[in-house]
């Protein structure tokens, strides 16, 4: 490895060793940023000339060189020199290499403590964005599927057991609404990134005229920090971001899950398509749900990446250390694997085939209607603690005979109390079930296409939303 460049060498009349310089280096994990320091700098850079503090022509060779980097960056073409330690020592250096003194100008009024902050905010947002992005379309197929199986009734479970009789479309609309507080708390990590600490400097801010609030306005951002020492050490903004990622995790582990089992050949709800599942290398006749598991599993990670940033930042002294530089690598992985299993459950669910006929064989077992049974009889006077224990009884019955609660007879409900009429059978009919449950947010259809409706609206809302923000 070539020796270490560093930017201090005034001071020092010794170098890092080569081991001092791998562990010091994070190029390998914030060279992701190069764009957002690219960005950060030419507006510093425009904003020193107009202040100034920095010749015009210098600030134009300086802006002519970064984007001549960028442009290498990104054809591929760039050779990162290791020697760097990060991403930001990595750009000063090159362009100081092809432009020459103007290059050493840069830095003027400005720290990689303001810096880094200020491209990790840049970044942060984007990918706050990317992330919203990919929930919306998430939730664009579950309203999708909703509304296409709508009228398809299966089981409800609590404990994993058979409760009460819902809509799949209620089912799948439960996963939409997690989803919408997951783009909430995008947009809110979002609204936390937006805030420009540059010109705070190492930690007091400077003594240079800068003028904060048009570098603001030209990078976007929509404020700029009260307090350089906070500015410089804040990494409350991760923490957003990664906490909405983790739980998104949360939700779609969750959601994989069902899909996992509503696989199996017991369940038989669905099946995912063959792109979105896998074989076995010894069993022939092998089908599994790998993405779907994976996904389940990559939660894990994305809730140790949380840990590991709040044990990061956890007695930090003020204002930056460089721990700090330990930030990034957890963000970026839960960052990914978001992205990574959004796009993922998007792709399964798109392409499952739903097995509506086998969904409501499903409901028909397990005694869903016996709640039904109960409330007849409590809205017919029986006080519902007696109604509970009566069809209690009922359903002991029909256990121990192999029979279901709609194969029970008028006589047969007569004689387990006088009240049931002649309508009591009506009442256990698997689609009653389901369409009296009218209470708002309930599973009756008119309930649920009211619900799908509401949907489309906060799916629209949230799109909105990244069109406002995406040309920023
Ligand atoms: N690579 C560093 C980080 O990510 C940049 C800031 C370095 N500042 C410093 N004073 N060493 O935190």
């Amino acid at each position: 490895m070539a020796d270490a460049k560093t930017p201090w060498g005034g001071r020092f009349t010794g170098m890092p060793g080569e081991f001092q310089q791998r562990f010091g280096a994070s190029l390998g994990v914030d060279a992701r940023l190069y764009a957002e320091d690219i960005a950060g700098s030419i507006a510093h850079a425009r904003m020193l000339a107009k202040q100034g503090v920095i010749p015009a022509g210098d600030a134009a060779s300086i802006e002519a060189g970064l984007l001549g980097i960028l442009r290498d960056i990104e054809a591929g073409t760039f050779a990162f020199d290791l020697a760097d330690e990060d991403i930001h020592m990595a750009i000063e250096s090159e362009l100081t290499r092809r432009i020459g003194d103007a290059g050493k100008r840069l830095h003027t009024g400005r720290s990689r403590n303001d810096q880094v902050a200020t491209d990790t905010r840049l970044h942060i947002k984007r990918e706050a964005l990317r992330l919203h992005d990919a929930n919306v379309r998430l939730r664009a197929a579950l309203v999708r599927l909703a509304g296409e199986y709508e009228g398809v009734v299966m089981p409800g479970y609590t404990h994993l057991q058979k409760a009460q009789p819902v809509l799949f479309g209620h089912h799948l609309l439960a996963y939409f609404w997690m989803l919408t507080r997951d783009a909430l708390r995008l947009r809110q990590a979002f609204e936390a990134a937006d805030v420009l600490p540059l010109g705070s400097a190492a930690l007091a801010g400077t003594t240079f005229p800068l003028d904060r609030r048009a570098v603001a306005a030209e990078l976007g951002f929509s404020a700029i920090s009260a307090n350089s020492l906070d500015a410089v050490s804040d990494r409350d903004f991760l923490a957003d971001l990664t906490y909405a990622c983790a739980l998104s995790m949360v939700h779609l582990s969750r959601l994989a899950e069902e899909l996992i089992l509503w696989s199996t050949e017991e369940f038989g709800f669905i099946t995912l398509d063959d792109a979105w599942s896998t074989g076995s290398s010894i069993m022939p006749q092998k089908k599994n749900p790998d993405f779907a598991e994976l996904v389940r599993g990559k939660t894990g990670r994305v809730v140790g990446d949380l840990m590991s940033l709040l044990v990061t930042l956890k007695s930090l002294p003020l204002a930056y250390n460089k721990d700090m530089q330990e930030d990034k690598e957890p963000v970026f992985d839960a960052i990914d694997t978001l992205a990574d299993s959004l796009f993922a459950v998007e792709g399964m669910l798109s392409t499952m085939r739903v097995n509506a006929a086998r969904m409501a064989e499903g409901a028909l077992g397990g005694f869903m209607a016996a709640t039904d049974l109960a409330d007849y009889l409590a809205a017919h006077g029986v006080p519902f603690r007696e109604a509970h224990e009566v069809v209690g009884k009922l359903v002991l019955a029909c256990e121990r005979e192999g029979r279901t609660l709609q194969d029970l007879t008028d006589a047969e409900l007569a004689s387990a109390s006088p009240v049931f009429g002649a309508d009591a059978r009506a009442a256990v009919e698997i689609e009653t079930v389901v369409s009296r449950r009218t209470t708002e947010g309930g599973t009756a259809p008119a309930r649920v296409a009211e619900q799908l409706a509401h949907a489309s609206a906060a799916l629209s809302a949230d799109e909105r939303w990244i069109a406002e923000n995406i040309g920023e």
